[in-house]
């Protein structure tokens, strides 16, 4: 897939000034010359923000998995598309080629078929990362099956929450999962999830740790004898540009979770385009996104984006401190990795086991270094230049979310000037703008405000599974005729763009969006609790840890309050997951609210960050005394 080309500056400006000009010329171009459709298009886009309605390439036809591995077969049939590195070491990495992957694909779409899975029904994926994950994910897209991948480190009740609200017809997962010196009994959790699910079917299990499980008669199955004797091959089921490809839940800041739904070819076009020009694929390159595929970064930019591009993709089972915090240079030495895209917390926390694990490792394979999920501060951002880039590797800051599908602001590698802390520019045909709290557009450089897009792009979420009215008043409605991301962010003096944090309740811890309700819930159902309250504080490593601020009820027993803070975090790990648990609890007597009753959270953020300086104005709230007191508290 050739890109545009962009060696300078000046050159990615005319791009851009293209892309905005005339998008429609712009995406079809691209289109036209980078995939393989069944039936062209008749209209490139329709879109109307009010609806919201957004439809790309309207009239195509296509399979997502005849762009991603079929039409790769005749000139890389034997190259290696997915590069399996288990958790452990010592156990041999895997090279699948694009011809064993489409054989596996194949294989594992005719099973899911003779389990009487169609076109439109949603399958659930709760599986480790492992080949089958990646696979499973193709092999649904293979026959139009929308896939609702669920990280495998959320409960059971997570998990449920998620199979009841898309209603899918089957599961599939693995017997268990390693996870450093850890093994996780992931049947056992699926097993609870279905008590509360009526929709499900089937299971399908992959063994991974060959652990002693259940299965359950008439529903569940492994998976290794089907795949023996199903069909080498599979037709791909022709799909229309705008059929459902798949659901990814992300946290709300109210409410459960919402179920983005992406759609097929424009999801297709941005992921591909994007992957090749910000990690700037070159034919045998080896590139690695540490990612999980449970997240939307790994979807993008582990499975779909690179296998559209037919690159090799590394699948990395394991974490970076395991065996020791040098896993992570290991296996870029060990694979000759070029492109490597992690997260903030990632960095953060190896850059504290200091350079020894570093200097042990040859790094002169990389070329390009990513980092993506949160802001990066500037003394991570250093450390990541300096002794793993070795200032000669630029650093794509890459924002995006999971209802954007791909990356949105980024530098492109060796013609954006990098700059610590910014994402920079906006991708071509992507116009940011930063609203003031009127709702007016704030023009110019050096300003600061909330990102908002103004036009659509190919890879955007179209809907919220089920709720097509929350869609819209999410982020549609907050400023008329415009994506609001959630997002703050300033502009400075060149027009770069830094994204500042979240505005509103959703807490990015390690890379992972929390929302405060599920949390809260899951603390108020501790019988001693009367209300809570969570917001986050500034982690050295997580970036954000969560601060729980507690009323418990007066049942005139003196229940000790160091079994309540264990008693609440256990209750979070099963409700929610690990993820979720709070770092600091602080018991208290009221919590400041509006006059409409809503948690004033900001004032709870200052003080949970030790930051009193400038409390705002409090005069506002209901209950203005209770500050103090919870102020008091802290110290
Ligand atoms: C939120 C979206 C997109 C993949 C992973 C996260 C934050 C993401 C950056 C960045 C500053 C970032 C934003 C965004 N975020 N990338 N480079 N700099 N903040 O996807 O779970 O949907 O989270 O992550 O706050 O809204 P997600």
């Amino acid at each position: 897939m050739s890109n545009y080309h962009i060696k300078n500056l000046e050159e990615y400006f005319q791009v851009y000034r293209r892309s905005v000009r005339n998008p429609e010329n712009f995406w079809e171009e691209i289109a036209e010359e980078h995939f393989l459709w069944r039936k062209r298009w008749n209209k490139v886009l329709n879109w109307d923000f009010t609806k919201p309605e957004v439809k790309w390439f309207e009239g195509a036809e296509l399979n997502i998995t005849e762009n991603c591995i079929d039409r790769h077969l005749v000139t890389r049939g034997n190259k290696t598309a997915i590069l399996f590195e288990p958790n452990n070491p010592d156990e041999e990495a895997q090279h699948i080629t694009y011809k064993e992957l489409y054989d596996r694909v194949n294989k594992f779409a005719n099973v899911l078929k003779a389990k009487g899975i169609k076109k439109g029904d949603r399958v659930c994926i709760y599986l480790p990362m492992i080949p089958e994950l990646a696979i499973s994910l193709l092999a649904c897209a293979r026959i139009g099956a929308i896939h609702s991948v669920v990280f495998a480190g959320f409960s059971s009740n997570a998990l449920a929450t998620r199979i009841n609200d898309s209603e899918c017809k089957m599961v599939i997962t693995s017997d268990g999962s390693y996870r450093g010196n850890k093994t996780i009994d992931l049947k056992g959790i699926v097993d609870e999830a279905l008590e509360d699910c009526t929709t499900i079917e089937s299971v399908l299990v992959v063994k991974r740790i060959d652990s002693e499980i259940t299965m359950k008669n008439g529903r569940d199955e492994w998976i290794q004898p089907l795949l023996d004797k199903a069909p080498d091959h599979c037709e791909a089921e022709i799909m229309k540009a705008e059929d459902p490809l798949f659901i990814l839940y992300t946290s709300g800041s109210t409410g459960k979770p919402k179920g983005m739904l992406h759609t097929t070819a424009g999801y297709m076009v941005y992921t591909a385009y994007t992957f090749k020009n910000v990690f700037q694929y070159r034919e045998n390159d080896v590139y690695w996104c540490t990612a999980d595929i449970g997240w939307i970064t790994g979807h993008s930019y582990i499975v779909y984006g690179p296998l559209a591009n037919g690159a090799t993709t590394v699948m990395f089972e394991g974490v970076p401190s395991y065996p020791d915090y040098g896993r992570f240079w290991e296996i870029v030495e060990k694979h000759k990795v070029n492109q490597f895209y992690t997260a903030p917390t990632a960095i953060r926390a190896l850059a504290k086991e200091g350079l020894g694990h570093v200097e042990s490792h040859d790094l002169s394979s990389l070329k390009i270094l990513g980092t993506v999920g949160e802001p990066i501060n500037e003394e991570a951002w250093h450390w990541y230049d300096d002794n793993i880039g070795k200032r000669q590797s630029p650093i794509v800051d890459t924002w995006w979310q999971t209802e954007t599908g791909g990356i949105m602001i980024t530098p492109i590698p060796f013609s954006t000037p990098t700059k610590p802390t910014y994402a920079t520019l906006p991708f071509p045909g992507i116009q940011p703008a930063l609203m003031d709290a009127e709702g007016n557009e704030i023009k110019g450089n050096q300003v600061e405000g909330r990102l908002c897009i103004k036009f659509p792009w190919p890879s955007m979420a179209r809907t919220i599974w089920g709720n097509h009215q929350r869609y819209k008043e999410t982020y549609f409605s907050t400023f008329e005729n415009k994506y609001f991301t959630g997002d703050g962010a300033l502009r400075d003096e060149v027009g770069y763009y830094r994204i500042t944090g979240r505005v509103d309740d959703v807490i990015i811890v390690s890379g992972h969006n929390l929302g405060t309700a599920p949390i809260e819930d899951a603390i108020n159902e501790h019988p001693a609790v009367a209300e809570s309250a969570i917001v986050g504080f500034p982690h050295d490593i997580k970036g954000n840890a969560l601060y729980g601020y507690v009323i418990l009820k007066d049942t005139g027993e003196s229940r000790r309050h160091e079994n309540v803070r264990k008693e609440i975090n256990q209750i979070i790990t099963e409700q929610v997951g690990p993820i979720a648990k709070l770092d600091k609890i602080q018991f208290t007597k009221g919590l400041p609210k509006t006059r409409s009753g809503k948690i004033m959270r900001r004032i709870l953020r200052k003080i949970a960050s030790n930051d009193l300086s400038n409390l705002g104005d409090t005069s506002t709230l209901l209950n203005p005394e209770v500050v103090q007191g919870i102020i008091d508290e802290a110290l």
